[in-house]
């Protein structure tokens, strides 16, 4: 079974995802962060806000920037806990090795720890698994997973791995609950991050969620994020403006209460970006 979200986390509560590798139940995304002053500057309010998880992919293109903010935190280097991805161009054994090489180069860490599949790419993408597996026995990455994959990319993989996934990131919210891949996740013990828990802004507006916002005295977007919690995933949202990053991670002295069946009524399936249910 995955773990549960204690209801009084605070923000440096973590999730033990694998053998001796906690993660921050709060993460900070950077897609769609401009490489340069943009993503220094939002990776650095997050960390001086108390965020110690961050998220980047090598297709984001700001890993050295994320790199730079970490280094000039000053935090100690395990305090911290870094995400990227394995970009589909990057996929196979050797590429794999080699691109997650190049990500850590440009990150300047020894090390992340947590490195994703960034999507199930066919034919291939059992071959990446074994060269994540390879990587994570070097000691370059602490802990392994995958991004995007739904139950028949999850089956494959757990019916051929040496290493589980630790983790699966997609795409939750209210608006797309994904109940069955969750279901399954808690199953077998594959922990859950939610990336654009805040709908990329699209649904911030909805109502209900506006109407359990100001019962609550809280944001739209702190509603969305703490129902992520409550749901036992990891929202891992997106800003690089100063006030909402410190906003997004006061999560932690309020419930949801009942306004949380409320908002469990919203699916509909909403895609905010790509949908991997097809995916072959
Ligand atoms: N694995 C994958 O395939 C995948 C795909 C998508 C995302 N992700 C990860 O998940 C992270 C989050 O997802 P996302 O970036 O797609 O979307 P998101 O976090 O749902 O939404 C980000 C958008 O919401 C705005 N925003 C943030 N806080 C707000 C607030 N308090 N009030 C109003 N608006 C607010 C941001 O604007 P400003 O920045 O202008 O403040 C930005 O436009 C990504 O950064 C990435 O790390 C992963």
């Amino acid at each position: 079974m995955a773990a549960t979200f204690p209801p009084d986390a605070t923000l440096s509560s973590r999730v033990t995802i694998a053998p001796g590798v906690d993660m921050p139940w709060l993460g900070f995304g950077v897609y769609q962060a401009r490489r340069g002053r943009e993503t220094e500057d939002a990776v650095a309010a997050a960390l001086r806000f108390g965020y110690r998880h961050i998220d980047t992919a090598s297709i984001y293109g700001n890993e050295d920037s994320v790199g730079r903010a970490i280094a000039a935190s000053g935090l100690p280097r395990s305090d911290l806990f870094v995400t990227t991805k394995l970009w589909n161009s990057d996929h196979g054994h050797a590429r794999t090795l080699a691109a997650c090489e190049k990500s850590l180069a440009r990150l300047g860490l020894a090390h992340v720890d947590l490195y994703l599949i960034h999507w199930p790419v066919r034919g291939l993408r059992l071959e990446s698994w074994r060269a994540m597996e390879e990587l994570h026995e070097r000691k370059l990455v602490r802990a392994i997973g995958v991004s995007n994959y739904m139950e028949p990319h999850l089956e494959e993989l757990l019916a051929a791995c040496r290493i589980r996934p630790a983790v699966n990131q997609i795409e939750v919210s209210p608006f797309l609950q994904q109940r069955s891949v969750r279901a399954l996740c808690a199953r077998e013990g594959i922990t859950v991050e939610a990336y654009s828990p805040l709908t990329q802004g699209l649904r911030l507006d909805h109502p209900v969620v506006v109407a359990a916002a100001r019962a609550l005295g809280r944001t739209p977007a702190q509603v969305l994020l703490r129902w992520a919690l409550e749901r036992n995933t990891v929202p891992l949202p997106k800003s690089v403006t100063e006030a909402r990053i410190r906003d997004n991670a006061a999560l932690f002295d309020f419930r949801l209460g009942p306004h949380a069946a409320a908002l469990d009524q919203l699916e509909e399936e909403l895609h905010t970006g790509w949908d991997p249910t097809d995916a072959p």
